[in-house]
Parts: C-alpha cells; structure tokens; sequence
C-alpha cells in the first residue's frame, strides 16, 4: 500500500518526483524510492521517509520517472521491499498502490519460467509479467500482466528504451496531472497541485499511455475518451498556509467547511432524489456504514436521524458489514468515507450493490471510487485533508448528517425553525471553540503526563467520547478508550485510579444529571475528572478538576462543538509529547487495503 507517482516532460524528473511523494506521504510512508531513466534506468530507494531519501539520493539523470511511497503490507519495510520493482534485466521499472492477491500463485508460475524475484513483496510479479509478454509494445504488455492480476491496483510503469509512461488502475486511485510539454501520473491530487491543476481520472480498467505532449487511455486495446477537470483548490489550500502542521490548519478550518457544506445544501430546493424515493416507498429503517473517524460520524448521525425522522438506524463498521452484514429491505443504505478509497467502506458497498440495495455514499473526494460505485453521492466541502487524523471531513460528514435529517424531519416545524437557528450560528461557535485555545493548551499540558485516559458520555455524547479517545490515541499515542458513561461500572472501574485521568463530556439533555453521577462516581474511585462541559454549568465547575467550556448549543449540535475541542485537546497533547502528529506512526490516510 502507499502512493505512486510518475513524471515525463522536458525537466530532470528527480526532484520533481521527490517533491511529488513528498506531498502523498500524507497516505502513509515507512520506505519510498524513485526510478528515472537516462540511459538506462537509474534506480533509489530505502525505509526512510521522503525527506531522507532526497537528503542522501545520488542525481539520477533524466526527464522521465516514477516514484512511491510504501506503507507495508507484504514484507517489512526494507531497502529491497521498497519500491520501484525490477524485472530481471532491470529494464522494466514498476510503483503499485494495492495488493495482488494472487501474487503466490504468479509468483510460483513465474520462478517455474525462470524469473528471479529478490523481494517479499506482491507488486514484484508485476514488472516480471510485464517482462513476460513485452513483444516490443509496452502498453500491450502492462495490459497482458495486469489481465493475470487479481487484487487491486494503481500501476505507474517505465521501461527502458520506451519514451512513454504506462499506467494502470483497478480498484486503487490513480490520476494523470496535465501539464504543458511534461505530464503527471499520481494517486492524489495534492502530490500535483505545484504543477498544473488539469487532471484526468482514470477509471477501473483503464491504461493510461502518457508522453511528454500526448495522453492516451486504452481500454481492452481500445482508445477512450476521459474528460479533463480543474482542480478548484488553491495550492495553498493543500498547503499549510502558515500553521505548524496540517492537522492545526485543519481544525481551523472548520467554520468555513460547515458554511460551505450547508451552503451547497441548504441553497438546494430539490430533496436528495434516491432518499426521497425511498421516504414515498414508506422509509423503514436506515442503515449507515463507515470506518474509522466516519463510523463516528455515523454514530452521532444514527441520534440525530432518529430523533427528526422517527426512523431506526443501523449502524455498522463497514468491515464487519462486508462479511456478515444482512441488508434489509426498504433499508436506504448511507456510506460515510471521506475519502472514498477506504477498501472497506469500498467491499461493503459492493455488497449492498450485491442485493440491489441503493447505496448513497457521502464522501469528501470528488471522482473517487465510492462516488464512482454508489447510486449516488453527496460530497462534503471540506477541501483536501492532509492530516492523518480526520478533522474537518468529519465536521462536514456532520453537517450533511444534519441536512438530510432536517429536510426529510417529521419534527413541528417550530422545532425545525430553532434547529435551522442553531445550524446557522454554528460556524460562530466553533469559532468560540477555536478562539479558547489557551485554556485547551493547559489541559493538553496536564494531560500528556498520563499514558492511559477514559473518555464518557452519554447519548449522543456516547460517539463524541469514542471520537475524543482515537483523535488522542492517533496523535498522542497515549492509550485511550471511550465509553459509554454507564458501562464504566461494568468493568472499566477496575482500572480507575490516580494514573487515570476521566475526560467527561456532559451535553445539556437528558443525561445530565445522570453525567453528574458518573463523575462523582469515577471522582470517588480516585480518578482525575477532566470535564466538557456548556459556559456557565457551575455544577461541573465544582465536581471536576479541569473544565474545558464550550459554547451553549442545541444538545443535537452538541458533539460539533465538543469534538472541536477534543480534537484542539488532542493536538496539543501530542504536541506536547513531541509527536509527529499529521503522519503518526503505522496509520495512513487512506487504508486502500482490507
Ligand atoms: C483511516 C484514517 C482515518 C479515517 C479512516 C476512514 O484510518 O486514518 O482518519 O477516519 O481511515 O477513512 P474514510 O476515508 O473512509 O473516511
């Protein structure tokens, strides 16, 4: 798994391609390497991170090249498990983002012919098929090769002698950045943005044969048309425009995504066509699947659903759901992805596809393979996010949440009217959050002395808790595990004590006052109380050791606020600690593997 990159044009390709995988090392890195070729192909790679690699990378001399980020799925990372791959006579040079799955079967297959493979690795079959059927015309033999692929695959292929890149896709994302005289092959838009903003997407099944001044895509041998499409994000918005790191800049950005989310929606007459289908069918029930940061989303959108529609919600992680998930019918299934490349999110709406299911999918990455695959989709607006930790995809992830229960809402209208109040006034309110850093700052301070922290709630704060404890485990790597408020008794209390601070987070709803109990509970286990609590709640005030005030909202606007401030906490803490906290260790952005 990792990015590819590729570079053909009238520049040397090296620092072009490092500056590339410099900017995809958002997906995850743990080795990277580059191959141009001059006169014949020049190859470097190692288990470093880019920046290294291009510390102490000789000069490759040339004008065309590939590159790759790897996070590693088969052999450790290592010099030789790095990418790019061989062939045997080092004339055929090749970066994958996926994993073959039937690498051990090829790769017995090709050893039996002769071939001699040196790494652990899947992708290395595929530069020995293409050596296999190369008869003199490289695209034809990359599409041969990948023929005898099952798995999935973002390939990016130079071969020597070849005055031309090849690239193939399959269930991996792979774009080709246009340029004047030079073209771009790449997994993600971000890796191109310092060059052009003109891109072609290309689709399951195509073959990309790319010049400096020409761009063909194949498919079964046959020539096809792929719209070309501007990029409308600023290279400053990939950028980090002036914050420490990407996961800061993020964060505050939250009040412009919630106003450009809404505003895309809330300017729409028309209902969202498939949901409204399915509400005249008699809606029965919903169901939403996610992973990771979105699976919360999803939780917190399962509260809000069936409070303004009435209608149970189910929710699932898509990688449970992928294997025993049952669709029901009349079920109207939701997948959440801000990316829209998470392998699991992807199988699990392939089963829903499966059994006819209509699949809406809401996803923050224009063209990508779930907005590819769904019925339909709903893209939130919150501009790419290079931080490994999700932030503000998750905020728009909400807000659409909020828009599709309120425009199909069985609540009076007067209730209605005061929610639209308070989506309204949200941006404002994160911006409160945002603007009391300083007090997050020194509870970020207490809190990075500890190695094991609980987050509660209760209700809809029950996913904010969730959502609170991975943002602090991901970025600070202190152990952290959210709970519902009343399971704590059922097991957790074991654990309580002096080393273990409690992060309490009390909406104004109907479980206040059972919240007030459970603090006072873990207080008198000896646990430090560390409490989220509404401007002016003296209550909390006096029960717990740090308070962190948020804004007055509407209880279902709650978890907007609060997970803002959770995330500040988080980032503070691993800043705190000294981590790397827009790459942590081991996770990637986009998990393009099951
Ligand atoms: C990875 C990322 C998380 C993200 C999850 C789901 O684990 O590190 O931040 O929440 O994938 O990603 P998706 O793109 O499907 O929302």
């Amino acid at each position: 798994m990792g990015s590819v990159i590729g570079y053909i044009g009238d520049k040397q390709a090296q620092p072009i391609l490092l500056n590339c995988l410099a900017k995809l090392e958002y997906r995850g890195c743990d080795s990277c390497g580059i191959a141009v070729l001059g006169g014949s192909i020049e190859l470097y790679k190692d288990a470093v991170r880019v920046k290294e690699l291009a510390k102490v990378a000789p000069q490759l001399g040339g004008t065309m090249g590939i590159g790759h980020t790897r996070l590693a799925t088969h052999g450790e990372p290592s010099q030789v498990n790095a990418h790019p791959h061989l062939d045997c006579h080092g004339t055929i040079a090749v970066v994958h983002n996926g994993i073959i799955n039937n690498f051990r079967e090829l790769k017995r297959q090709l050893i039996s012919e002769g071939h001699n493979f040196v790494s652990e690795t899947d992708t290395e079959v595929i530069p020995h098929l293409i050596e296999k059927y190369y008869r003199g015309n490289l695209e034809e033999a990359v599409e041969a090769a990948v023929r005898d692929v099952e798995g999935s695959y973002a390939i990016v292929v130079l071969r020597a002698g070849e005055p031309r890149l090849v690239a193939a896709r399959k269930d991996s994302p792979l774009i080709i950045g246009i340029g004047d005289r030079e073209n771009f092959i790449a997994s993600d838009v971000p890796a191109i943005l310092d060059y052009t903003d003109r891109v072609i997407y290309l689709e399951d099944g195509d073959v990309g044969v790319v010049t400096p001044d020409s761009i063909k895509i194949r498919r079964d041998g046959i020539e096809v048309d792929r719209e070309e499409h501007k990029i409308l994000w600023s290279v400053e918005e990939a950028q980090k425009a002036g914050y420490e790191h990407f996961m800061l800049k993020e964060i505050h950005e939250q009040p412009k995504v919630i106003r450009d989310t809404l505003g895309e929606y809330t300017q729409v007459t028309e209902p969202v066509v498939d949901l409204a289908v399915m509400r005249d069918r008699g809606l029965e029930s919903m169901l939403m699947l996610a992973c990771g940061t979105s699976y919360h989303a999803a939780l917190i959108g399962k509260y809000i659903v069936e409070e303004l529609l009435r209608t149970p919600v189910r929710v699932e992680i898509a990688s449970e759901f992928s294997y025993y998930g049952q669709p029901l019918a009349g079920t109207a299934a939701i997948v959440i992805t801000q990316s829209g490349e998470t392998a699991d999110a992807l199988k699990a709406i392939k089963r829903l596809k499966g059994v006819e299911c209509r699949v809406v999918a809401i996803t923050n990455v224009v063209g990508s393979t779930a907005s590819r695959i769904a019925d339909q989709t709903i893209y939130t607006r919150a501009g790419p996010e290079i931080s490994v930790a999700a932030t503000k995809s998750f905020t728009a992830q909400l807000m659409v949440l909020y828009w599709l229960a309120m425009s199909y809402s069985k609540a009076d209208a007067r209730r209605l009217a005061s929610l639209l109040m308070g989506l309204r006034q949200l941006p404002s309110k994160v911006q409160q959050v945002l603007d009391s850093e300083d007090i997050i700052l020194e509870c970020a301070k207490y809190l990075s002395r500890y190695e094991d922290v609980f987050f509660i709630g209760r209700g809809i704060s029950f996913p904010v808790a969730l959502e609170g404890a991975l943002k602090l485990k991901e970025t600070s790597y202190i152990h952290a595990e959210g709970y519902a408020a009343g399971e704590l008794k059922h097991g957790p209390f074991a654990l309580l004590g002096g080393d273990t601070p409690v992060i309490a987070i009390v909406a104004r709803d109907n479980t206040y006052e059972a919240m007030l109990t459970d603090i006072k509970e873990v207080k008198a286990r000896g646990s430090p109380v560390m409490a989220l609590a509404e401007e002016g709640d003296e209550a909390i005030g006096e029960l717990a050791d740090l308070v962190i005030t948020v804004p007055r909202v509407d209880a279902m606007f709650s978890p907007v606020v609060n997970v803002v401030a959770l995330q500040l906490l988080a980032y503070y803490t691993a800043k705190q600690r000294g981590c790397p906290i827009d790459s942590p260790r081991n996770l990637a952005k986009s998990v393009t593997v099951e």
